[in-house]
């Protein structure tokens, strides 16, 4: 969708958005299209229960003595809940009422509110990022949609004082929604189509952006010694890949410590069948989006690219599939992680740790990075824990933790910390190996899980978001539709921009 900024106009024709604030009050714009339309604004609203309140929308079509096709009024609420994520839901939610409402753009008409704590640049500039962000769509295999059920709206364009100021703020914005909408088409995109192969292809045109990629095959990570990656990998037809993304904003001047990076590192099961220890079949189309870490790292690296981030930024995504054949790895086998740690495979379908081990594993020896997070699917019991609103969140570093929730509350993908400790980890204890991949035991899948990884990072600074119940989601959000969500991204770009950029 094609965003515009424009200073103020009075709207004359076509689809129109204004606000109305909590209490039946017009904002200026409001009121000057009020008076226009001979005053039929307000008595719309007066014969409706359309208060303004926040989310509430109420609208007028084709008013006498205008050439106005529609007029939406949508409710502010309350100037004081006027914030950044307020706005974005607004914009989303203006997006999602035109839509389908047959116009090929609309304007929107946005005033400074007195009392709220965004200027009406900012609240423009916000706006205009949750329309776009619910303007995704993933149709490219639709074939046959008929023209009545595509969208129509094509553009928006946002009229507001000092329209230069919201346009500046907007512009990397754009450049996250740029990654959000990478990592919404990789999550959507089926298995016969994204293997590690054609993933890592992805990962490729990155470059564009000044992004140094490179990926490493499965040659070179034997020599590695990647036993728990590969071993996953073992049973497809399809090579599993190792994708390496640097971004680096600082440029040569920034030396030393200062210079060393941060790392994300993602869980890329392109499609997790269980393997041997195979899944139920009922809800295993699920398991394309298991690549859904890794399709997290790849946009948040195109944003951070996108919008020139001043950090030296690495991101790590192991890439595999996981299915069950003659050359399938099998409960019982012992493989040997890069680390050297040797690790009992007792469920086949444990994979992601086995996964990240080795991803982790490398990319704190190779880069010290200043900490890392890594992001993957990585367990059902998650879901139990948190349902579909928040993401579990595991960690050895309280100020890295604290730094990531502050993040996720920011931008509206909430992060709930969940606990690690010895009790958890003494459950991995294997007979025949350094550890196993399963406890075995019905409780703390989650946990037991994170404890895996913790292994895998020493000393380093690190996070875990378990984003199982929130990278797909069944019903529409104001700013996420239907589909897969790219959670984290604006989490990690705002983590970025909050904590690790050169001012
Ligand atoms: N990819 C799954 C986790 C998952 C489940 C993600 C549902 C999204 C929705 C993971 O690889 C897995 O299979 N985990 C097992 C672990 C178990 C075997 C210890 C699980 O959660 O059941
Ligand atoms: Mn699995
Ligand atoms: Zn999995």
């Amino acid at each position: 969708m094609k965003i515009t900024f424009a200073n103020p106009v009075q709207p004359l024709r076509g689809a129109v958005v204004v606000g109305v604030l909590d209490g039946r009050v017009l904002t200026d714009g409001a009121r000057a299209l009020d008076k226009r339309m001979g005053g039929a604004l307000s008595r719309a609203i007066k014969a409706s229960r359309f208060k303004g309140s926040k989310d509430h929308t109420l609208t007028v079509l084709a008013p006498a003595g205008t050439k106005l096709d529609r007029v939406l009024a949508v409710g502010l609420g309350k100037p004081a809940d006027i914030d950044a994520k307020r706005m974005q839901a607004l914009g989303g939610l203006i997006y999602a009422a035109l839509a389908t409402k047959g116009h090929a753009s609309a304007q929107v008409v946005v005033d400074a509110v007195a009392k709220s704590s965004l200027s009406a640049a900012d609240m423009a500039a916000e706006m205009a990022f949750g329309a776009r962000l619910r303007s995704y769509r993933f149709a490219k295999y639709r074939t046959k949609e008929s023209a009545h059920d595509k969208p129509t709206l094509k553009s928006l364009r946002l009229t507001v004082a000092g329209s230069a100021k919201a346009k500046k703020a907007y512009a990397g914005k754009d450049k996250v929604a740029d990654g959000i909408f990478m990592t919404r088409d990789l999550v959507s995109e089926p298995a016969n189509i994204l293997y590690p192969e054609t993933l890592a292809k992805q990962a490729q045109t990155l470059s564009k952006l000044g992004v140094n990629v490179q990926v490493l095959g499965e040659a070179q990570m034997k020599k590695l010694g990647m036993g728990s990656l590969l071993g996953v990998g073992q049973g497809s037809v399809r090579e599993s890949r190792l994708v390496v993304m640097q971004w680096n904003g600082l440029g040569k001047s920034v030396k030393g410590k200062a210079a060393q990076p941060i790392a994300f590192v993602g869980k890329g099961v392109t499609f997790d069948t269980g393997g041997i220890s195979i899944k139920p079949s009922a809800g295993m189309e699920d398991m394309k989006w298991d690549m859904g870490g890794s399709g997290v790292v790849i946009g948040l690296m195109k944003a951070l690219a996108g919008r020139k981030a001043k950090a030296n930024v690495v991101g790590v995504v192991g890439l595999v599939e996981n299915m069950p054949s003659g050359n399938a790895q099998r409960p019982g086998d012992i493989v040997t992680s890069m680390s050297g740690q040797t690790i009992e495979v007792l469920n086949t379908d444990a994979e992601g740790r086995l996964v990240l081990a080795d991803a982790l594993w490398y990319t704190k020896e190779r880069f010290k990075p200043q900490f890392m997070v890594d992001l993957a699917t990585l367990t059902g019991a998650i879901i139990i824990c948190l349902g579909n609103e928040k993401a579990g969140l595991f960690s050895n570093d309280d100020k890295l933790s604290n730094q990531l929730t502050a993040a996720g509350d920011a931008v509206g993908e909430d992060l709930w910390r969940m606990p690690l400790g010895d009790a958890y980890d003494k459950m991995l204890k294997s007979d025949a190996a350094d550890m196993k991949n399963i406890s075995g035991g019905r409780g703390a899948g989650s946990i037991t899980a994170a404890q895996f990884l913790q292994r895998f990072v020493d000393k380093t600074p690190w996070a875990h978001l378990d984003i199982a119940g929130v990278t797909w989601t069944d019903k529409d959000h104001p700013t996420v539709p239907k589909g897969g969500t790219a959670f984290g991204v604006r989490l990690l770009d705002r983590l970025v921009a909050d904590n690790y950029e050169k001012k």
